[in-house]
C-alpha cells in the first residue's frame, strides 16, 4: 500500500524541557512506523533517566509560580493553548493516521476532535475550581498535588495526553509527559502549540522514550508527586509498585472487557449495529470497547446474524481512502497478539461467524479482518482477556439476572451498555453493573462525565470536574 498522502519522514531530535527544545543526553533513537505501509516515518530520541531528571527539575522549578496563579490566569493559558492546537487539527488527524493507522476521517473526529473538546472543557473548569468549604471550625481548601508524571498509551495518542495534561495544569500542577513509543509524533504537535501559546517555562515538559527506561524513571522519580498512567493492567501494576516506594499518588486507567447487554425488547438492529461499531472503533484498540455482546436467547440467532453481516461489511485498508472503516493494528506485535487470541478462541470452542485468520486482508500492513465469534463461553480466554483488536465475542443469556452475572464475570469494569425498549429496566440493570460507565440505549458520549474503571480497570477518574479533582490535595485549617 502506498498512500499519496504519506508525508516525508519526521525527525524530532529534542525534548521539550523548561520551555525550550533541548538535545537528549543519550544517543538512542526510536523509529516510528506507519502500520499501514510498514515504513519508518519518523524518529524520536529515546530518553534516559538523566533526561527525565532534567525534566522533573524543570517541572519542580515551575511548580510554585504556576500553582500561585489565579485560576482565571491558568484558564487564559489553556485557552491560548486550545486556540493554537485547534489550528493544527488537520495536522493532528494526519499524523495519527500515519503513526497509528486510524482512518483519516475517523481520526479527524476522534483523534483530533476529542482532545480539542476535552481541552476546551478544561478552559472552563480551570476558571472555576472546587469551592472552599467550611466544616465546623475548619476551612477546607484544595491545593495542587505538585509535579505529575504522565505516561500515556498509543491508542488515542493525543486524547490520552490531553486527558491528563489539561486537568493537571488546570489544577495548578506541573507535568512531565512520557508519551507512547509507538506513536510519539503527535505529542510534538502539542508542544509546538505549547511554545506558540507562551506557557510559562517548565509547566509542561516532554521526554520521549521507552516504557522500561524513561517511563520507569519517571514513575520512580522522587521529584514526582503523582503518576497518572493509561495503558495495560500489567504496566499499571508495575507503575504502582514503583510509586509505592515513596507513597506517590497514582491514577490508573487500564484495560477493559466491557459487556453490551441487548434485551429481547430492544431495537435489535440498532443495538447490534452500534454495538459492532463500538467494538471495532479504532480497529478495536479502545479500552472502553464493548467486546462482549450479550444477547437474550430469544433474539440470539438473529443478533449473531446481524453482527456477522455488519462486521463483514467493514472495509479494511488504506487509512487515507475515505471508504476505509478499519485501519491496521498499531504494530506487528499487536497483530500477532490479536491473531493469537482468535486462534485461542476457536480452540476453546467459539464458532467463527465472520473474519478469522484466513479472511483476506491487504498484503502490506498489520491488518486483522473484523472477526465475530459466537457461542463464546463466558469463562473462556476471549471472554476474559482484553484482545485490543477487531474481535467481538457474542454470548447468549436467559434473563436479567443472568445477563448481569455474565457482565460482572470479569476482572475488569470500565464501560458497558444496556439496550431495552423499557428505559427503566435498562437503567436498573445499568446500576447493577460493576463498571465505571454504562450507555443506555445509545446514550451519547459526555466529555464532562467522570471516566474510569472499577476493579482492575483502574483507580481514579478522568475528564470533567472529577478529572480535575484527581490532581488536588485537601487541606483542613482549624480556626
Ligand atoms: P503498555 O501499557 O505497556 O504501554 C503504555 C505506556 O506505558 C507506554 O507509554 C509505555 O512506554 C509505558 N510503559 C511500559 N512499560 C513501562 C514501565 N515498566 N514503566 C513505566 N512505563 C511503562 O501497553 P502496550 O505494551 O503498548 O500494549 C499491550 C496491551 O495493553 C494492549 O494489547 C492492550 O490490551 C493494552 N493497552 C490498553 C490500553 C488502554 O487504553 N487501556 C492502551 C494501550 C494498551
Ligand atoms: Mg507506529
Amino acid at each position: 500500500m502506498n498512500s499519496a498522502a504519506e508525508p516525508a519522514p519526521t525527525y524530532r531530535t529534542g525534548f521539550h524541557i523548561g520551555g525550550r527544545w533541548v538535545s537528549p543526553l543519550g544517543t538512542d533513537e526510536i523509529s516510528v512506523e506507519n502500520p499501514a505501509t510498514e515504513q519508518v516515518i519518523g524518529r524520536v530520541p529515546a530518553g534516559t533517566a538523566a533526561d527525565v531528571d532534567r525534566a522533573v527539575a524543570a517541572a519542580r522549578a515551575a511548580f510554585p509560580g504556576w500553582a500561585a496563579l489565579a485560576p482565571t490566569e491558568r484558564a487564559a493559558h489553556l485557552e491560548r493553548l486550545h486556540r493554537r492546537l485547534t489550528a493544527r487539527a488537520g495536522e493532528i488527524a494526519h499524523t495519527v493516521a500515519c503513526e497509528l493507522g486510524t482512518p483519516l476521517k475517523i481520526a479527524a473526529r476522534v483523534q483530533a476532535g476529542l482532545p480539542l473538546t476535552v481541552l476546551d472543557s478544561y478552559v472552563t473548569l480551570a476558571a472555576s475550581p472546587p469551592e472552599e468549604e467550611t466544616v465546623g471550625n475548619s476551612l477546607v481548601v484544595r491545593e495542587p498535588v505538585g509535579v505529575v508524571g504522565a505516561i500515556t498509551p498509543w491508542n488515542y495518542p493525543l486524547h490520552q495526553v490531553v486527558a491528563k495534561v489539561a486537568p493537571a495544569l488546570a489544577a495548578g500542577c506541573t507535568v512531565v509527559l512520557k508519551p507512547a513509543e509507538l506513536t510519539p509524533l503527535v505529542a510534538y504537535l502539542l508542544f509546538d502549540a505549547v511554545d506558540e501559546a507562551g506557557l510559562p517555562p517548565g509547566v509542561v515538559n516532554l521526554v520521549t522514550g521507552t516504557g522500561p527506561v524513561a517511563g520507569a524513571a519517571l514513575a520512580a522519580h522522587p521529584g514526582v508527586d503523582m503518576v497518572s498512567f493509561t495503558g495495560s493492567t500489567a504496566t499499571g501494576t508495575q507503575i504502582s509498585r514503583l510509586a509505592a516506594d515513596r507513597i506517590a499518588r497514582v491514577s490508573l486507567e487500564l484495560g477493559g472487557k466491557s459487556a453490551n447487554i441487548i434485551f429481547e425488547d430492544a431495537d435489535l438492529a440498532g443495538a447490534v449495529k452500534v454495538g459492532v461499531g463500538n467494538a471495532f472503533l479504532n480497529s478495536g484498540q479502545t479500552c472502553t470497547a464493548w467486546t462482549r455482546m450479550l444477547v437474550h436467547r430469544s433474539r440470539y440467532d438473529e443478533a449473531v446474524d446481524l453482527a456477522g453481516k455488519a462486521a463483514g461489511g467493514y472495509r479494511l485498508g488504506d487509512p487515507f481512502d475515505p471508504a476505509t472503516r478499519l485501519g491496521p493494528l498499531v504494530s506487528a506485535g499487536q497483530r500477532e497478539r490479536v491473531r493469537g487470541y482468535v486462534e485461542r478462541g476457536l480452540a476453546e470452542g467459539a464458532r467463527l461467524v465472520t473474519g478469522g485468520l484466513d479472511a483476506p486482508v491487504p498484503d502490506t500492513g498489520y491488518f486483522v479482518a473484523p472477526t465475530v465469534l459466537a457461542d463464546v463461553d463466558p469463562d473462556s480466554t476471549v471472554a476474559q482477556e482484553e484482545i485490543f483488536g477487531p474481535v467481538l465475542a457474542v454470548i447468549p443469556f436467559d434473563d436479567d439476572d443472568h445477563a448481569v452475572a455474565i457482565a460482572n464475570n470479569s476482572k475488569y469494569g470500565l464501560a458497558g451498555a444496556v439496550w431495552s425498549g423499557d428505559q427503566d429496566r435498562a437503567v436498573a440493570v445499568a446500576r447493577r453493573l460493576r463498571t465505571g460507565a454504562v450507555d443506555v440505549n445509545g446514550g451519547a458520549f459526555n466529555p464532562l462525565a467522570p471516566f474510569g474503571g472499577y476493579k482492575q480497570s483502574g483507580v481514579g477518574r478522568e475528564l470533567g470536574a472529577h478529572g480535575l479533582a484527581e490532581f488536588l490535595e485537601v487541606k483542613s485549617i482549624q480556626r
